[in-house]
């Protein structure tokens, strides 16, 4: 048995390849610093989608009709109730993404892919008492996006600040989110129920969720001159450190690096994003001296959410919403593996040893 299916290879894919040793992701033929800021996020859901539909347009016409899924899919927001603004950003969207009927056509593939891209904004304005923004079909996707969640248009280093992380993070191999959609895509359930299980298992702070907490960290530090003593204290209570280490990588994660360059274009416009990436850096290098010295026997480095972190916060989505942010980028990646998964494979089903009590006989 291996604890967390470590090293168990599940499943065969032509989408990506990890290579936890070298540091390297390669998304269908393309090493990911060679898609993340040359394309968009549109592109990259025509990489990724290409060999899984007949019917699958063009790069350009499959991005318009994905802005025509995205006005599509705000139908929904119209659920938006008290109850589901209640809950936490990721939890109202992945209860509107619900809503959506399931299937395996590409109709439904690109209603999920807007969805994420739709309900962030909304739900995230509805939490601040604001109201939802309808899509403009006609922009591109990560610049509808900053539209409906910033209220005004963004501008030109914005949207390719956010193309860039949305092509980051659109793909990573066998990843607990596609796993699990996986897993649900191969009982023939359809995309919908695949996505929203993907979305499930993205919330949770050792995959998707950790962002959020990088800026608690990052807040709770302040002063680089604060990160050793910090960092040292929260190993020493047994926390994690938020934005290090990684099931595969043994070495940095290469998406860290795509990231950081994001940051780096995005902060030569801006008076307050170096001094913020010099603090991360600052923080960055304390937490990796602090990780050797703490545990000398893993090889533990800088994984993608600390640079997602630094992005999302200057691109003003909040904290609370940046897992959501992530589920826009992941969810072209979902529906492409559930694709891969119903075309290709078999119902997922290991087995598991019983270590319960003895069988009792009857009385
Ligand atoms: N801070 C402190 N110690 C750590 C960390 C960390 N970030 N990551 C691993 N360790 C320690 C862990 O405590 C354990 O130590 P010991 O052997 O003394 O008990 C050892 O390293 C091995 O940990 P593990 O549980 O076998 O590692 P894993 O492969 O199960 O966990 C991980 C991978 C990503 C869940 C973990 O590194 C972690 O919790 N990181 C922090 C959360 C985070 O940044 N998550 C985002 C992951 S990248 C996004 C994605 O692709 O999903």
């Amino acid at each position: 048995m291996s604890d967390g299916l470590e090293g168990v290879v599940a499943a065969e894919t032509v989408l990506s390849e990890v290579d936890g040793e070298a540091g390297r992701l390669v998304i269908r033929g393309y090493p990911v610093s060679a898609l993340s800021g040359h394309i968009t996020a549109e592109q990259a859901t025509h990489l990724l989608l290409d060999g899984f539909f007949d019917d699958l347009p063009d790069a350009a016409g499959l991005a318009a009709a994905l802005g025509r899924a995205r006005a599509e899919v705000f139908a929904e927001v119209a659920a938006l109730d008290d109850h589901l603004g209640a809950l936490s950003t990721i939890e109202g969207v992945r209860a509107l993404m619900a809503r959506l009927a399931d299937g395996d056509d590409l109709a439904v593939a690109l209603r999920l892919i807007a969805a994420p891209a739709v309900f962030t904004p909304a739900v995230s304005r509805r939490k601040s008492g604001l109201q939802p923004l309808a899509p403009d079909p006609t922009l591109g996707h990560a610049a509808d996006v900053l539209r409906m969640i910033k209220g005004q248009p963004a501008g030109p280093a914005e949207v390719d600040a956010l193309n860039a992380y949305l092509v980051t993070v659109c793909d990573h191999g066998l990843n607990a989110s596609t796993f699990a959609a996986r897993v649900v895509a191969s009982t023939l359930a359809g995309l919908t129920s695949a996505a929203v299980t993907g979305i499930s298992a993205l919330k949770g702070p050792l995959h998707g969720g950790a962002p959020g907490p990088v800026i608690e960290m990052l807040d709770a530090i302040g002063r680089p001159e604060n990160a050793r003593a910090w960092l040292e204290a929260a190993i020493d209570r047994g926390d994690r450190l938020m934005g290090f280490g990684h099931r595969v990588y043994r070495v940095r994660d290469p998406r860290a690096d795509a990231l950081k360059r994001a940051v780096k274009v995005l902060g030569e416009g801006s008076n307050s994003l170096p001094g913020r990436l010099a603090f991360a850096e600052a923080v960055e290098q304390a937490a990796l001296a602090v990780l050797k010295e703490r545990k000398p026997n893993r090889s533990l480095d800088t994984n993608v959410e600390l640079y997602t972190a630094l992005l999302l916060e200057a691109l003003a989505f909040p904290p609370d919403a940046f897992t959501c942010v992530f589920a826009i980028g992941r969810v072209a990646g979902w529906i492409a593996h559930a694709r891969e998964q119903v075309l290709g494979g078999r119902l997922i089903r290991p087995q598991s040893v019983y270590i319960g009590p003895a069988p009792l006989a009857a009385a």
